[in-house]
């Protein structure tokens, strides 16, 4: 904690004044059309005032959260980090620009984005040493899945650029077609991307159940009919919201139809592209979700599936941290697309992914620091205005771990790595 403290008697006039800007969204046509002229003075000139605004931003709300999750070790350990990369980029503020900076820029970017790999766990292990150690009430449950959402998406876009800036001045090209601007992949195959993420999710279902669901895929180009859909997108970002998807379905179909694993019903798969969505549809026949647990499906920590095991590090669960659905709808939302999930019970869930067909307007989604947001840290929970189903008092939304979720840290997680 002290180093928290000292870090931030340095940097808080400086978090101050950063803070007070808000983050510029880029939209996909822009990340391709400045990646395309790939200056690197431009990106730098932009990068070195965009990065500690989209830091300080989220910073300044993880100053709000409740005085007892701060306390928690891991909490503060994420704090460090982005007091020290803050610090860090905020060096270039005024730095001429010239080939050792831009070098010094660039490594720099890389150590940032080694040092916060794991914050996306180290942060869920900050929820439960809160948990652990208190009881938590209604209304902290809502901030903190208010926080998680708006820091996790401040997260994902803070990787993103500095994946781009890497990708096209670092060096690195990352093993990928030169194609690719940077992480985007300007003609994105969508059915490619999804036979990827079936065939991993596969592979460890056949592991837990010794079989798995076949896959049926069907697409549909309104726009030219005949061709195949194509994406200006970044599919680390598809590839992460299929698998979490294709690994939901395929659990969920194997318990439902466990006694004929051999012969259970296949996950369909449609893609559209209309005029403005591309819709990617994952149908399966896996007994669905009662009514009354779909405001859990994306807080995070909710799973019905049994803790998974910390004997072998080494080994991805199927399921079982709960991180799996907010995370995915966070990755279609970041481009202002989204993820709903629409069930049966009794026979299946349809999951549909929406993504901007057009790249203009596939603009970031970012969360922004001022008083609307820093209200939802204090403001109470409203008495309902609707009776209740359960007793007369007002209608409350229950952060729902199932038994045994007590003392888990979401390793497997894959959202860390794109
Ligand atoms: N297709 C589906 N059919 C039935 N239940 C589902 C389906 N998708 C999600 N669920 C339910 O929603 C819960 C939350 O899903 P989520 O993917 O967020 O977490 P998880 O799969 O339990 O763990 P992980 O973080 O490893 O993905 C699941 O535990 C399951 O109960
Ligand atoms: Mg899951």
């Amino acid at each position: 904690m002290k180093i928290t403290q000292k870090c931030f008697g340095n940097i808080t006039k400086m978090l101050d004044f950063y803070s007070q800007f808000n983050p510029s969204p880029l939209s996909i046509k822009q990340f391709i059309d400045f990646g395309l002229s790939a200056c690197e003075r431009k990106s730098f000139i932009f990068l070195r005032k965009e990065l500690p605004v989209r830091l300080a931003n989220i910073m300044k709300e993880i100053h709000l959260l409740p005085d007892h999750l701060l306390r928690m070790p891991s909490v503060g350990l994420v704090n460090n980090w982005y007091a020290t990369s803050f610090e860090e980029i905020i060096q270039f503020e005024k730095a001429d620009i010239n080939e050792s900076t831009l070098d010094k820029f660039c490594q720099a970017l890389v150590k940032i984005r080694n040092r916060h790999m794991d914050v996306v766990q180290t942060m869920a292990q900050g929820v439960l040493e809160l948990k652990d150690s208190h009881d938590v009430d209604n209304q902290t449950e809502n901030s903190i899945q208010y926080f998680l959402d708006r820091f996790y998406m401040s997260r994902i876009s803070i990787r993103m650029l500095i994946n781009q800036h890497t990708l096209l001045f670092g060096g690195q090209l990352n093993g990928q077609s030169s194609r690719h601007v940077g992480c985007i992949d300007p003609v994105c195959d969508v059915i490619g991307v999804v036979r990827d993420a079936y065939e991993n999710a596969r592979f460890l279902c056949d592991q837990y159940y010794l079989a798995s669901p076949e896959l049926i895929v069907n697409q549909h180009n309104e726009l030219e009919r005949g061709n195949e859909v194509r994406i200006v997108y970044v599919p680390s970002h598809l590839y992460h919201m299929l698998f979490e998807l294709f690994k939901n379905s395929m659990r969920a179909v194997m318990e439902h139809h466990g006694d004929q694993a051999g012969n259970c019903p296949p996950v369909c798969v449609t893609v559209v592209r209309g005029k403005e969505d591309i819709c990617v549809k994952m149908s399966d026949r896996g007994g669905g979700i009662p009514r009354s647990q779909t405001d859990h499906l994306f807080k995070y920590m909710y799973s019905t599936a049994p803790q998974p095991s910390k004997s072998d590090v080494h080994t991805v669960p199927l399921a079982g941290y709960g991180y799996g659905l907010p995370l995915s709808r966070l990755y279609a939302r970041y481009f202002h697309g989204d993820l709903v999930l629409l069930s049966c019970e009794g026979y299946g869930t349809d999951a549909i992914i929406y993504l901007k067909a057009l790249s203009n307007e596939a603009n970031e989604l970012l969360p922004i620091f001022n008083k609307t947001s820093s209200k939802f840290y204090k403001t109470t929970i409203p008495t309902g205005d609707w009776s209740s189903q359960s007793t007369g008092g007002m209608a409350t939304r229950q952060f729902c771990v199932s038994p045994g979720h007590g003392h888990r840290l979401p390793h497997g997680m894959q959202a860390s790595q794109c």
